[in-house]
């Protein structure tokens, strides 16, 4: 299996050559190594030629600001675990996560229980540069590596009635100590928003298996909301004829709502959301503009054109 390059990346910001060079030196490793996933290490199997045409596609542009790997895989928001984000890639390797499966249950034709390897048997897998925005202020670009959640929830063929998808991430009590949230971290989407094409399960980023600390095995990415929709860990993903309560919903209400599209013109209650500061950037560099759907408002503000946004925020 190979990694496809995705060479219509929406939107994105592009990988500077160093990286790439980086990452065939890491998958090499993994490769050559017989620990767990083996499954997976054969998926990042790319052959020379792979190599060359994800270069090439990659390095015609003048945008190199894909955030430092070290960053994104050290500053981590992973609740069950802690509010630090330095502890929590410490904390976070205390995961079981290997075997691991997904079930895929609720208002479907063929509900599924998935070991990860099957599930992935079935998926291509590709690398998407998105931007992540935090509902804290702080954004990042991530190129993740995984397959658009369209093409897993048409297996299991959902019904009419199916509106909504809940996803819950695993809760191990040994390892998740942080008692301040109800657990397990819950999130959900309207099944048009999980089918958006720019909606993504990952297993991986910067060409590797996901960090434990960033949410693998598998997680959710939703580059056009705020970065608590994006779950990590998931172990259930069920379809519902009405809205699932979600974990930061019912924490706080009217701090965080359903929807979490990211939009300057809502504040949050305690601050503005009208900048944000792009994690590694210099301590003087000016906080940069917030955009609407987090720029990808071309792609989806289709699917909300007859909404309130500052209802349903
Ligand atoms: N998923 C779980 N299970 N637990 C969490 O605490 N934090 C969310 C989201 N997914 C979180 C989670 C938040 S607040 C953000 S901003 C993103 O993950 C951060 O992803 P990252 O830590 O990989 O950058």
């Amino acid at each position: 299996m190979r990694i496809i390059t995705k060479k219509e990346i929406p939107d994105s910001e592009i990988t500077d050559p160093q990286i790439l060079h980086q990452r065939r030196k890491l998958i090499k490793a993994i490769l050559a190594s017989t620990v767990a996933w083996s499954s997976l290490s054969s998926k990042f199997a790319a052959s020379e030629t792979d190599w060359k045409n994800l270069s090439d596609a990659l390095t015609g542009s003048d945008k190199l600001n894909v955030t430092p790997n070290d960053l994104v895989k050290n500053y981590t928001n992973y609740y069950e675990f802690t509010f630090n984000k330095e502890d929590s890639t410490r904390l976070a390797q205390n995961l079981q996560i290997d075997p691991w499966s997904v079930e895929i249950i609720g208002e479907v034709e063929k509900p599924l229980n998935l070991h990860l390897e099957e599930l992935l048997s079935q998926q291509s897998l590709q690398e998407y540069v998105y931007r992540l925005r935090c509902v804290e202020g702080w954004s990042m670009v991530v190129p993740w590596v995984g397959f658009p959640l369209a093409g897993l929830l048409k297996r299991v063929k959902p019904l009419s009635t199916a509106k909504f998808v809940k996803f819950t991430s695993v809760h191990q009590s040994d390892a998740m100590h942080n008692g301040m949230l109800q657990w397990p971290y819950v999130e959900g989407l309207r099944v048009d928003e999980a089918v958006h094409p720019l909606t993504l399960l990952a297993v991986g980023m910067y060409g590797d298996k996901l960090p434990k600390q960033n949410g693998a095995p598998l997680r959710l990415v939703v580059p056009w909301k705020y970065g608590f929709k994006s779950i990590k860990a998931i172990v259930k993903i069920e379809l519902l004829k009405t809205a699932p309560i979600t974990t930061w919903n019912l924490y706080a209400p009217n701090e965080y709502g359903f929807y979490a599209n990211v939009n300057p013109a809502v504040p949050h209650p305690r601050w503005s959301q009208i900048s944000e500061r792009r994690i590694g950037s210099r301590f003087f560099t000016p906080r940069k503009a917030t955009e609407l759907f987090n720029g990808y408002g071309e792609q989806v503000a289709s699917m909300y054109s007859d909404m309130d946004l500052v209802y349903f925020f």
